[in-house]
């Protein structure tokens, strides 16, 4: 087995119904938060994790996806003739490389390890690989994805982004049936897909990074389809539980925002926009200003 981790697979093709009208026509993944894409911000996080090769999950009327990663030869040009440097620099930062950038479409929304299964000419035999979805945008330094890679170094199996949610919002989420923890790192039984609160095994909520070895693509490729009629990644993952390499959840140290609902996005662009220098002031203001009328 290869000692790194260096791809990764973004299933982006799903048909973001939450956010109708506007992914009528854009790309959920391309909607911004202050002003870079999601997308963006799950490629910067995989870079950082040592990603080197990045393969789409796609689908029909998600082409602007494929132009976004696109060099723009005119429009860098231009701006390096009107001096903008730090225009040029956040534009040209938001490329990928000829060759290191790789589609396939999903033919039907078959459901996540439907599309995960679509990547299977991508991964090696013998390699790990990630899968990152881009509605999670996670805050953190070292990013979440780096946090689990490294995680993987000390100790290879597969490993699913993992954290503790409220009751609430346990049938959202993959839920994991806890055999054993150890710090940041939880050993799985297995995993339940969005069960009730009463018969959910744990709090521990799975989100959307992994780290899965080849043995689960060769099982999403066979599996039949599971709960709701759609083709399960929890499935695969689960019948890995009880392999030698096992299952763990790796509670990471970063903020998460579900940016695939409306409220998460919202929240994750106030959040985005407070960190910046340049609007922080402005739009504290501006909430100082609502929240007393509110009173
Ligand atoms: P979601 O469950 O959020 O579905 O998918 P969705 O279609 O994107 O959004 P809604 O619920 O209609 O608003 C989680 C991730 O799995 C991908 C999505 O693109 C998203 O990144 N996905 C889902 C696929 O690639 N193919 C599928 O068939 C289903």
């Amino acid at each position: 087995m290869k000692n790194r981790i260096t791809k990764a697979v973004f299933p982006v093709a799903g048909l973001g119904t939450r956010f109708l009208p506007a992914t009528k026509s854009i790309p959920k993944e391309l909607l911004p938060l202050v002003d870079r894409p999601l997308v963006q911000y799950a490629v910067d996080e995989a870079r950082e994790a040592g990603i080197e090769s990045f393969l789409f999950v796609s689908a029909r009327g998600k082409t602007a996806m494929a132009d976004y990663f696109d060099k723009h030869p005119s429009l860098e040009h231009r701006l390096s003739k009107d001096g903008k440097d730090d225009l040029l620099s956040k534009l040209q930062n938001s490329n990928i490389a000829s060759g290191d950038i790789a589609y396939v479409r999903q033919g039907e929304p078959l459901g996540l390890g439907h599309a995960v299964a679509c990547a299977r000419q991508f991964v090696d035999h013998d390699e790990y690989f990630a899968v990152i979805l881009p509605d999670d945008v996670i805050k953190g330094k070292p990013g979440c994805l780096r946090q689990m890679v490294d995680a993987w170094h000390e100790r290879p199996a597969n490993y699913v982004g993992t954290m503790q949610v409220e009751p609430d919002q346990i049938s959202s989420y993959g839920i994991l049936d806890v055999a054993s923890e150890a710090g940041r790192r939880i050993k799985a039984r297995g995993l339940v897909e969005k069960p009730s609160v009463d018969e959910a095994p744990s709090n521990n909520a799975v989100i959307g990074r992994y780290l899965l070895s080849p043995n689960i693509m060769h099982r999403l490729v066979k599996t039949v389809p599971g709960f709701g009629g759609e083709i399960q990644l929890t499935d695969a993952i689960n019948a890995e539980a009880a392999s030698p390499e096992g299952v763990y959840g790796y509670r990471f140290d970063a903020q998460r925002y579900d940016c695939g609902s409306m409220a998460g996005f919202l929240k994750a662009t106030i959040d985005f926009g407070l960190d910046r220098p340049e609007l922080r002031d402005e739009l504290m203001d501006y909430m100082r200003t609502i929240l007393d009328s509110a009173k």
